[in-house]
This record gives C-alpha cells, sequence and structure tokens, in this order.
C-alpha cells in the first residue's frame, strides 16, 4: 500500500481579502511502498501509478533473487526505490552498487538509504566504463532507465559482468526490445517478459524483463 503525503503549510497572508492563500509547497514527498519508507524530491522521478512501487519492487525482488552476502547493482536507481529492498536482502554482508545522475534523487536515496551500509551510491551517468568499473563477482543487475533506454555500449558492458541475471524494467517496449536483442547478441535468453498496466487508458505499458546467461 503506498501512503503520500505532500508536506504544505499555508504561508502568512492577508486574511479575509477575496485572494486564495498561496500555499508553499515542501521540496520533499514522504511516502511508503509496504514497510519500506522513503522521501522524494517533488521534483524527481517517482513512478507515476500509486500501486507501481509496490508491483515492481515486489517483481523486482522476484526476478533478481537477491540472498543474503550478494553483490548487486542498481543502474538508473533514482530515490532507491529498488536500491532499498536489494539492500534489506542482501543484508550487512553483502553489498548493492546504485548508480544515478541525479544529484538531487541521490541526496534522497542517501537519506533512504541511511540504515544501509551495504548500499554504495554513486553520482554519475551511467556508461560502459561506469559498468565496467564495477567489477566482478556481481550475482545480478536491476536497471531501470528513462525512455530512450541503455543503449548498445552499457548492455554490452552489463553482459560482460556476467551477472546470473539482469532485470530490465522499461517504460518503452522499444528501447526495451532493442536492449534485450544486444544482450541476446552477447550471449544471454529473455526468460521472463512481463507488462504491466501502469499507465491505464494510454497506450504506454511498463515491463519487466529477465535475461539469463544462455546455458550452452
Ligand atoms: C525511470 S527512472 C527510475 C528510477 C527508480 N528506479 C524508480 O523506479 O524510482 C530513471 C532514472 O534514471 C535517471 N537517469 C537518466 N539518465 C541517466 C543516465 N544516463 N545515467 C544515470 N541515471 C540516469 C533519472 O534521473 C531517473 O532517476
Amino acid at each position: 500500500s503506498l501512503a503520500a503525503r505532500r508536506e504544505a503549510r499555508p504561508r502568512r497572508g492577508r486574511r479575509g481579502g477575496g485572494a486564495p492563500a498561496r500555499v508553499a509547497v515542501r521540496e520533499r514527498v514522504a511516502t511508503a511502498v509496504g514497510d519500506l519508507s522513503y522521501r522524494v524530491d517533488a521534483t524527481g522521478f517517482w513512478q507515476v501509478h500509486r500501486d507501481a512501487p509496490a508491483a515492481l519492487v515486489d517483481a523486482v525482488l522476484a526476478a533478481a533473487r537477491p540472498e543474503p552476502g550478494q553483490r548487486v547493482v542498481d543502474l538508473y536507481s533514482g530515490a532507491g526505490l529498488f536500491t532499498l529492498p536489494l539492500a534489506r536482502a542482501v543484508g550487512e554482508g553483502g553489498r548493492v552498487d546504485a548508480v544515478e545522475v541525479n544529484d538531487r534523487a541521490v541526496k534522497d536515496a542517501r537519506r533512504n538509504l541511511h540504515d544501509s551500509p551495504q548500499a554504495t551510491l554513486h553520482v554519475a551517468g551511467v556508461t560502459a566504463a561506469v559498468v565496467e568499473g564495477l567489477g566482478s563477482g556481481v550475482d545480478a543487475v536491476v536497471l531501470d532507465p528513462p525512455r530512450s533506454g541503455a543503449g548498445t555500449q552499457v548492455m554490452t558492458a552489463l553482459t560482460e559482468l556476467r551477472p546470473g541475471r539482469i532485470v530490465y524494467v522499461a517504460c518503452d517496449p522499444a528501447a526495451l526490445a532493442r536492449d534485450l536483442r544486444t544482450a541476446v547478441d552477447h550471449g544471454y535468453d529473455v526468460t521472463a517478459l512481463t507488462g504491466y498496466d501502469l499507465f491505464p487508458h494510454t497506450h504506454h505499458v511498463e515491463c519487466v524483463a529477465v535475461l539469463e546467461p544462455r546455458s550452452s
């Protein structure tokens, strides 16, 4: 369940008069996803549909299968929607590296993950070099890029990390298809693909795709 609260307070102003009171909206919104709580910059990214965060967190955890002690990478991580449950799942003996270009989103993520020393938050654009810099021994990668997708170079670098699972959350099916093609060309199979109607009454559909290394 999701409880969003916009923190608003009326500004001091003239009483009476006919003019409507001006309301100053504070910069952050507090929200909950199950027993996880987040604060998100009012100008930053957050899933639009009120049930989307919980649905996507469940889908990502089921697909990434993070275990205590494992190493997980969360790319395009925003305010930490997936980073927080992934960090909880790998525990203090594990490690989550999250990469996000928007420094205000990372600032929120730092607050949201202040109790999770196993999470390392990187303020950076996701590039092939950044992915290569994450090193080896990655068990699972979660990525949730913007509509343009991750692109050939990033997808190729991801497959070279050889994670056991790549979980791709996508808001643009065409960009997803292009990126899946790259992964398939580099030894991965699409083992699950689920559509979510997170933008009802529009043609938009959110997808979660799972890639696993081809066994033969
Ligand atoms: C679809 S949102 C997903 C955020 C988060 N996973 C969530 O569900 O709340 C995409 C995120 O990618 C970030 N982003 C866009 N381009 C990026 C890039 N080149 N490198 C890293 N992050 C980027 C955006 O700032 C945004 O937070």
